[in-house]
C-alpha cells in the first residue's frame, strides 16, 4: 500500500476568484479562515511582470552565498542579489511592487489587522527548490511549521504571502499537513523544557536575537521533531497542494504544516502580527500551547 493510502485527508485549502490585488477585489473579512489553519489560494491573482522584468526569472541573479533574494525593510535594502547597478536597481523595483501588492491584499482580506500588520523581509526565489543541498533542519522538503533558532517571535505571527511567478508552467508543489493542536499534542509531552537560564545565555552570546521564550523552545522543538521523525513523515495525515504559475496563496506559517517539494520562481512576503491582535487570538498557537501545558509561555 502506496503511503498516501494511510493518511486521511487533509483539506486546508480555501479557493478564491479574485484577480486584483487591490481594494476592489471581492474577497475581505476572512480573518477567521486564516486564524483557524486555512491556506487560502487565489489561483487567478497573478504577480504582473513587466516586459523587461522577465530577465529577473533566472537563478544568475541570485548570489549563491545567500539562501534568497531579498528585501530588508523599513529601509527596503536589496541583499543575496548579483548584478550591475541599473539592474538591481530594477530587480529591487520588482520585489517593492510585490511588497506594496501584497500589503494591499492582506489589508483588504484581513482589515481587523490594519494598524497592526508590521512588513518582514520580502523574498524572490528564482532557484528551484529541489537543487538545493540542506542539512535536515534546514530540510523544507519536510512538513514544518516555521520557527527559527536565531529569532524568537515572543507570540508574534507569521502571516505570509506567495506567489508563483514560473514562466514555464512549473507549479509551487506544496504538501500540507494535520492541524496545529493535533501536531502539538503529538509530540508536547515529549519536548522537555528549556534549561533554567539558557534562554538568558542564549541571548548573551548573540545566538537569539532576544531572549528564547518558552514559546520559542516549544515551536522549535515542534519544527525540529517533526522534520527529524521519518515516519511521521511518511504516514501523518498530510495532502498535496499545487500552486500553478499565477496564483498566490496566503497562510500563517507557524501554524499550518507545509512543505515545499518542489519549484522555481516565487516571491513571498512575511508581515507579523501580535498575536492579541488577530481575531480570535484563542486560536493562535501560543494559546493553544499555553492550553495544553497549563501554563504561561512568555515568561
Ligand atoms: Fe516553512
Amino acid at each position: 500500500m502506496a503511503a498516501s493510502d494511510l493518511a486521511d485527508p487533509v483539506d486546508v485549502v480555501r479557493t478564491y476568484d479574485d484577480e486584483s490585488w487591490g481594494d476592489d477585489g471581492p474577497t475581505r473579512n476572512v480573518e477567521e479562515i486564516v486564524e483557524s489553519g486555512h491556506v487560502l489560494a487565489f489561483p487567478r491573482l497573478a504577480f504582473a511582470l513587466a516586459p523587461d522584468e522577465h530577465r529577473f526569472l533566472d537563478p544568475r541573479w541570485a548570489d549563491p552565498k545567500a539562501k534568497n533574494v531579498s528585501l530588508r525593510w523599513p529601509a527596503g535594502e536589496l541583499r543575496g542579489a548579483v548584478g550591475s547597478a541599473d539592474d538591481l536597481q530594477a530587480l529591487r523595483a520588482m520585489i517593492v511592487r510585490f511588497a506594496e501588492q501584497s500589503e494591499a491584499l492582506a489589508l483588504r482580506l484581513f482589515p481587523h489587522y490594519r494598524g497592526h500588520l508590521r512588513r518582514g523581509n520580502t523574498s524572490f526565489r528564482p532557484t528551484d527548490v529541489a537543487g538545493r543541498v540542506r542539512s535536515w533542519r534546514q530540510d523544507d522538503t519536510r512538513l514544518h511549521v516555521d520557527a527559527f533558532p536565531s529569532n524568537p517571535m515572543r507570540g508574534t505571527r507569521l502571516l505570509r504571502v506567495f506567489t508563483n511567478v514560473n514562466p514555464h508552467g512549473v507549479p509551487r508543489r506544496w504538501r500540507v499537513g494535520e492541524p496545529f493542536e493535533a501536531h502539538a499534542k503529538r509530540y508536547l509531552a515529549s519536548l522537555g523544557r528549556p534549561l533554567p537560564g539558557s534562554a538568558r545565555l542564549l541571548a548573551a552570546l548573540g545566538i537569539t536575537k532576544r531572549p528564547r521564550s518558552e514559546y520559542d523552545h516549544v515551536m522549535l522543538r515542534l519544527h525540529d521533531r517533526a522534520k527529524a521523525d521519518a515516519e511521521f513523515q511518511r504516514t501523518s495525515p498530510q495532502a498535496r497542494a499545487d500552486f500553478a504559475p499565477g496564483t498566490t496563496w496566503i497562510c500563517f506559517s507557524d501554524q499550518v504544516l507545509h512543505a515545499a517539494m518542489g519549484g522555481q520562481h516565487m516571491l513571498e512576503q512575511t508581515f507579523l502580527i501580535d498575536a492579541a491582535h488577530l481575531a480570535e487570538p484563542e486560536r493562535a498557537p501560543l494559546a493553544v500551547l499555553e492550553r495544553l501545558t497549563g501554563r504561561k509561555l512568555l515568561a
